[in-house]
Formats: C-alpha cells, sequence, structure tokens
C-alpha cells in the first residue's frame, strides 16, 4: 500500500510539472504565436464551410450557415491587441509567418481587423437568407482576410 501510495503521488507530481511547464509561464511571444494562430484556424474553418458552400461543393444550409458566420462574427469582434506580441514575428518565433512589417504598421492592421468584423457582420446578417445573399457577403469577407494576408501574412 505504501510503495502503490509513492507511485501515485510520484505520478501526481510529474502531472503537475507537466502541467505548470505546458500551462504555467509559457514564452510569451510563442504563447501569442499559438494564440493568433488558432484563432486564424477557426476563422478558416468557419469560412471554409461559407466558401463551400458559395461555390456549390457544399449543399446550402441555412441554419449551417448562420452558425458559420455567427461564428465569424464573434471571432472578429474579440479584442485581439495581445496576439501581436512584440519579438512575435516570422524569424523570432519558429512557425510564424507574420511579417516583421506588421508592427510598425499597428494603426493599419487594427484598421484591417475592423474591416474583417464590418464584413463578418454584414455575412451574418446574409448567410441565413439565402444562397445568392450568402455569395454576395463572400467578397467583401474573403476579400478581408486576403488583403490583410498580402500585407501581413508571409508566403514560403
Ligand atoms: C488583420 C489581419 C488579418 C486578417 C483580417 C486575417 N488574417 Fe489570417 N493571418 C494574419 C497573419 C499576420 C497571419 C500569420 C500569423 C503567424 O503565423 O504568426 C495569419 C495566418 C493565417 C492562417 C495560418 C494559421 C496557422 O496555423 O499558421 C490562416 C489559416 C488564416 N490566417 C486564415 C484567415 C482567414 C480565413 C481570415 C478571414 C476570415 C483571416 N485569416 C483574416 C493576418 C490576418
Amino acid at each position: 500500500m505504501r510503495h502503490m501510495h509513492h507511485l501515485a503521488v510520484a505520478a501526481l507530481a510529474t502531472l503537475a510539472a507537466t502541467f505548470a511547464h505546458g500551462q504555467g509561464a509559457p514564452d510569451p511571444a510563442q504563447a501569442a504565436v499559438t494564440a493568433r494562430q488558432a484563432h486564424m484556424q477557426l476563422y478558416q474553418f468557419n469560412l471554409g464551410l461559407l466558401g463551400g458552400m458559395a461555390q456549390g461543393a457544399i449543399d446550402y444550409d441555412a441554419d449551417a450557415a448562420t452558425a458559420a458566420a455567427a461564428n465569424l462574427a464573434a471571432l472578429a469582434s474579440l479584442e485581439q491587441g495581445r496576439y501581436w506580441f512584440e519579438g512575435s514575428a516570422a524569424g523570432e518565433v519558429e512557425g510564424s509567418r507574420a511579417s516583421p512589417d506588421l508592427w510598425a504598421n499597428m494603426d493599419d492592421l487594427m484598421t484591417r481587423t475592423a474591416a474583417m468584423e464590418t464584413a463578418a457582420l454584414a455575412m451574418a446578417d446574409a448567410a441565413g437568407t439565402g444562397i445568392d445573399a450568402l455569395r454576395g457577403a463572400m467578397g467583401d469577407l474573403g476579400g478581408a482576410c486576403s488583403a490583410c494576408h498580402q500585407s501581413y501574412l508571409l508566403r514560403n
């Protein structure tokens, strides 16, 4: 019994150490990259459904389209300032493709973030009302993604 108890305590201590290492004090630049890339993946996941419907690759479904558009609008409305931690550009944090130019153009980045939110809100109004309305809102929304990417996402 005593032996088993020791084993359990050791296992718990290992778990706690792992948890503390993973969650306790992450490198803030790495944490910012992870968070913003996760945010972008959620954009992609939701936009992908709307884009698939717009192109006819996925059958139009008003409820699913409404949900994806609402997710995009909610995501776009999140406060994102901390994502752009100084020192977290491509070349500074492994795996980042954020252009170093971004940090000299923070006002522009915020303008583009706001434009994305406006386009997502328009999509949220349109997506559930029919495929033509969804298609009509797609240009501005997709355009808001690619405009920012053209300026600040490095292709490699
Ligand atoms: C305000 C600027 C901006 C907007 C708007 C924006 N992105 Fe991004 N996106 C970026 C930047 C910068 C990166 C690179 C982040 C990094 O690697 O550090 C990125 C990266 C990505 C990635 C790669 C994520 C990864 O795991 O490496 C995807 C996917 C993506 N964006 C999708 C989208 C979609 C879809 C939209 C529109 C619904 C969008 N983005 C809107 C700036 C933006």
